[in-house]
């Protein structure tokens, strides 16, 4: 079965992104930079997936709408903050995001609006229905994890209070999607 007939199922039976023939779940975080809010979205995320035990249905990933930083480690503010809550994001390199991810990936979740548009803009059409604003998972009603790059160490552990709130609300959804 090729991938566009899978899609075009899936999309006839509208059920939910989750794939339907038991391959792992990928999600895909994207920021600006992808050196601060998606690399901590990616390292927290990964590290509760494994806590869940679910590592062998989830995949994580992250990316960039902006081109700046290819190839980088994460900002080291980023990096310093996230260690202090028990995560490890020294082993990411930053990548811009590709028109081909939507193809690959089941979620891309934007980190702010400004992603969000830059995201709408590259998304082929049959594959828009994957993107969503990371915080659309968040108790707390936030719209949007705010860029820390220009801040100081207080933005930080505000991206990482938000990213672990989405990141739980992401958990919740995609457990209850896997175990169904
Ligand atoms: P991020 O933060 O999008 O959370 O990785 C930024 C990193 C770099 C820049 C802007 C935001 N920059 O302008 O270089």
């Amino acid at each position: 079965m090729t991938k566009d007939t899978i899609t075009s199922a899936r999309r006839k039976r509208d059920v939910s992104e989750m794939p339907a023939d038991g391959r792992k779940t990928k999600v895909l975080f994207v920021c600006l930079g992808n050196i601060c809010r998606s690399p901590t979205a990616e390292g927290v995320f990964r590290q509760l997936v494994k806590e869940a035990g679910l590592a062998d249905r989830i995949e994580v990933d992250s990316a960039g709408t902006g081109d700046y930083h290819i190839g980088e480690r994460p900002d080291p503010r980023a990096c310093w903050a996230a260690s202090r809550r028990g995560y490890d994001l020294t082993p990411l390199r930053a990548r811009q995001v590709g028109r081909h991810d939507f193809y690959e990936f089941d979620y891309v979740l934007a980190m702010d609006e400004q992603n969000m548009r830059a995201l709408k803009q590259l998304a082929p059409p049959e594959h828009a229905h994957k993107l969503k604003m990371f915080t659309d998972f968040c108790l707390s009603g936030d719209c949007g994890i705010p860029d820390p790059y220009a801040g100081g160490p207080q933005s930080f552990e505000d991206v990482l209070d938000l990213v672990e709130d989405s990141a739980q609300g992401l958990l919740r959804r995609l457990r209850s999607e896997v175990e169904r």
